[in-house]
């Protein structure tokens, strides 16, 4: 299974840019714009990563981010991202990216896209990696900022496939985002939000994702489990959920290996993907086989899992079949 796993055609929609920052790029970059870090090795780094929730885990993860500046920063961290990912298998990418998470730093919005563009660009002439960028609001901030910077993205809208929302979620509905999202929607982004596993209100969040922002994905979404109504309507949309197992274990202590399959067996396009690889050390093929091992699944559900993956990705039906098809040749041959 595992050799399967790995030589597996793979598509990773929930993945943070920002999230994909490796101790030892951490420390080259802060050599580089001449910043000084409270650790001394790369390993000091690893050693803190002691995430128990998704406050802790943000925390770490912000700090960590200061160290990229410059467009060459951007351009390294998405490139390294996508040679990482070449070599898994993985044809296709939906990338987040934070960037109010950049601009409250003084770093410009051109600065951001403009590396992160040309790293995709790069990676699909170089690596024959496709991928689509989704620029994520920080629900922590206020729905002002989300404006400002949804209007700062108007003249890169054809570097935008959609939008989401990531960061904090304790007390930050979806509906406090209703304005953003609406105005993103006319302009033909593709809306997703995160409803994080076991948040405060999570039933109520995804509810709202569903009835008043009228979301065409949802970023994790394990909750979703606890209400029949819910993956009734999530199964009869055909809507996305994606799963990121190895993250869910810092929160649940499980791969949530019984949800995923609950989802499939209810017809729900669950697929799995990793978040931020880099912090919860483990990028596409690591979630995918400890995900097979703790619920024993067979390879039919691995395939279904792929499969659903392309299936939901925003891209057109001639580029889905050609993702589609090299996934069926792959089982085939691999028979
Ligand atoms: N949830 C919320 N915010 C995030 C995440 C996440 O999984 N990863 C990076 N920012
Ligand atoms: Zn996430």
């Amino acid at each position: 299974m595992r050799t399967f796993i790995e030589g597996m055609p793979k598509a990773e929609l929930h993945v943070h840019l920002e999230g994909t920052l490796e101790p030892e790029h951490i420390f080259a970059l802060a050599q580089r714009n001449g910043i000084e870090l409270e650790y001394k090795t790369p390993q000091d780094v690893i050693d803190a990563y002691d995430f128990h929730d998704l406050p802790s885990f943000l925390t770490i993860y912000y700090a960590a981010m200061g160290v990229l500046r410059e467009e060459q920063d951007f351009y390294e961290l998405a490139y390294r991202y996508f040679e990482k990912v070449a070599v898994e298998n993985v044809l296709y990418v939906e990338l987040f990216f934070d960037p109010q998470a950049h601009t409250s730093r003084g770093v410009g919005f051109a600065t951001i896209i403009g590396g992160i563009h040309r790293a995709q660009s790069a990676a699909e002439t170089n690596l024959g990696v496709k991928s689509n960028l989704i620029m994520c609001f920080l629900r922590d901030l206020s729905a002002e900022s989300a404006m400002a910077h949804l209007e700062m993205a108007l003249p890169y809208l054809d570097r935008i496939i959609g939008v989401g929302l990531d960061s904090d979620e304790k007390d930050n509905p979806p509906l406090k985002f209703a304005e953003v999202f609406k105005r993103a929607r006319e302009h033909g982004l593709k809306l997703t939000m995160h409803c994080d596993v076991n948040q405060k209100d999570i039933g109520a969040h995804l509810w709202e994702c569903l009835n008043d922002i009228q979301v065409d994905r949802i970023d994790h979404g394990v909750n979703a489990l606890e209400d029949e109504a819910m993956c009734d309507e999530i199964a009869k949309r055909g809507l996305g959920l994606t799963v990121c197992p190895v993250s869910n274990r810092f929160v649940v202590q499980s791969l949530t290996a019984t949800e995923i399959r609950a989802m499939l067996q209810k017809g729900m396009k669950a697929t799995i993907n990793s978040d931020d690889p880099a912090y919860f050390r483990a990028y596409m093929n690591e979630n995918f086989i400890a995900l097979q091992e703790e619920g024993d699944f067979s390879r039919d559900e691995i395939v279904q899992l792929s499969r659903n993956a392309f299936e939901v990705a925003w891209i057109d039906d001639a580029q889905k079949q050609i993702f589609l098809r090299a996934l069926d040749d792959y089982v085939i041959d691999a028979a």
